[in-house]
């Protein structure tokens, strides 16, 4: 079959790569998607049991630290566009060991844009490079304001420096070679498939096995929601119609604190697992604060509404019950996440 674009997604394994990837493989049957991913602990392809073995979707375990690996699978699948999500993306990881931060979201990065500026260095033409970052690279906010595309960077975590870092490479190849790129900065993802080492997925596995509920600090420090498949029509619609060059910040207007956001998830979880009221909340913990926490995050995503139409398409308290659902009804999921047997299983078949 000829297909009307070629698209890399990296991380497609992942979190939200694992929502882009469907999303294309079922929306746009003429595209043939290449889900590329090493694997890390964070990438598992139970993700996409349902896509796998569809006509347009391939999977290349490959490491974007290798440069000669992802010239000759642009070259085997004759890649047209990228989407890249691959990346080292818990926080607290950063703090515990940076370089591997550097590595992938920066070296990494940077060999992916070669990858395609040497593919495509015929004529930039009909190519998209399309990079998924956070609103992390702004910084922290006080109490009051919002990132616009405008904020100048400020990332002060490992994470984000790595993130902001690669962000100024993508821009560096647009200015300085005209491939043409798109940036997208968005704000904290929830939703299914989320491995339980972030807040949201950490509680919800934490209450339903009645363990203890760390919360940083006394709880104050505010996060920006979004539905991970509002995030996915973003990127897709950002792809699709955003203009070159561009960044565009995507976010939910839905700011929590994380001790309110806990004490929601404890009560909803409570009337879902009949227990009575109040019994997961005595589970908070209350433990050392992150180093460095960033206080508040909050975006303004008005261009992405102005300009190309899109907007969230859920309430928090919707998507937040959805998900709740999803992890009752997937314990297996969390059971093979947690196990570490998928590592094993993926070292057995893929190395
Ligand atoms: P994730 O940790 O769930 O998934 C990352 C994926 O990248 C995994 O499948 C992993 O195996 C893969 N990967 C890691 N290192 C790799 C390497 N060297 N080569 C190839 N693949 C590699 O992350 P996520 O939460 O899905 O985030 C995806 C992207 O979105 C990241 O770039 C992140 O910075 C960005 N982002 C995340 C959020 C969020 O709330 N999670 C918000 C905004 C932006
Ligand atoms: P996280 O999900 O790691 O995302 P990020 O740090 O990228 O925003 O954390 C979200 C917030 O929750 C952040 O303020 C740190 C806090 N937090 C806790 O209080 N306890 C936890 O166990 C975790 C993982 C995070």
């Amino acid at each position: 079959m000829e297909f009307e674009k070629r698209i890399l997604v990296t991380g497609g394994a992942g979190f939200i790569g694992s929502h882009v990837v469907r999303r294309l493989v079922n929306f746009y049957p003429k595209y043939l998607i290449v889900n590329l991913d090493k694997l890390t602990y964070a990438g598992n392809l139970e993700n996409l049991d349902d896509v796998l073995g569809h006509p347009n979707y391939r999977f290349e375990k490959t490491d974007i630290q290798s440069l000669e690996a992802l010239k000759s699978v642009f070259e085997r699948h004759a890649i047209t566009d990228v989407i890249h999500l691959a990346a080292e993306s818990h926080v607290d990881r950063s703090i515990d060991g940076p370089l591997e931060f550097v590595f992938t979201n920066v070296v990494g990065t940077v060999n992916l844009l070669e990858a395609a500026r040497s593919a495509w260095s015929g004529s930039f033409e009909n190519h998209v490079f399309h990079h998924v970052s956070t609103d992390e690279v702004y910084g922290s906010l006080g109490s009051s304001g919002f990132f616009t595309e405008a904020t100048p960077y400020d990332p002060r975590s490992p994470y984000s420096a790595s993130k902001a870092s690669s962000d100024h490479f993508v821009n560096a190849y647009f200015h300085t070679y005209g491939l043409p790129i798109k940036i997208s900065n968005c704000s904290n993802n929830y939703g299914s498939h989320h491995f339980p080492e972030k807040l949201i997925p950490l509680m919800i596995n934490n209450i339903l096995k009645e363990q203890a509920l760390p919360v940083y600090g006394n709880g104050s420090n505010i996060r920006d929601w979004l539905w991970v498949e509002d995030h996915a029509s973003a990127i897709d619609v950002i792809f699709h119609r955003g203009k070159v060059g561009e960044s565009y910040n995507v976010g939910g207007l839905n700011e929590w604190t994380n001790l309110d956001l806990v004490h929601y998830l404890c009560d909803l979880m409570d009337r879902k697992l009949g227990r009575s009221e109040g019994a997961s909340r005595e589970l908070i913990r209350f433990v050392k604060d992150r180093a460095g926490h960033d206080q508040r995050y909050a975006i303004d995503a008005s261009k992405l509404t102005q300009e190309l139409g899109w907007s969230p398409s859920l309430r928090f308290e919707e998507g937040l019950e959805k998900t709740v659902d999803w992890y009752l009804s997937h314990p297996e999921w969390i059971e093979h996440v947690t196990s570490g047997a998928y590592q094993a299983y993926y070292q057995k078949f893929y190395q």
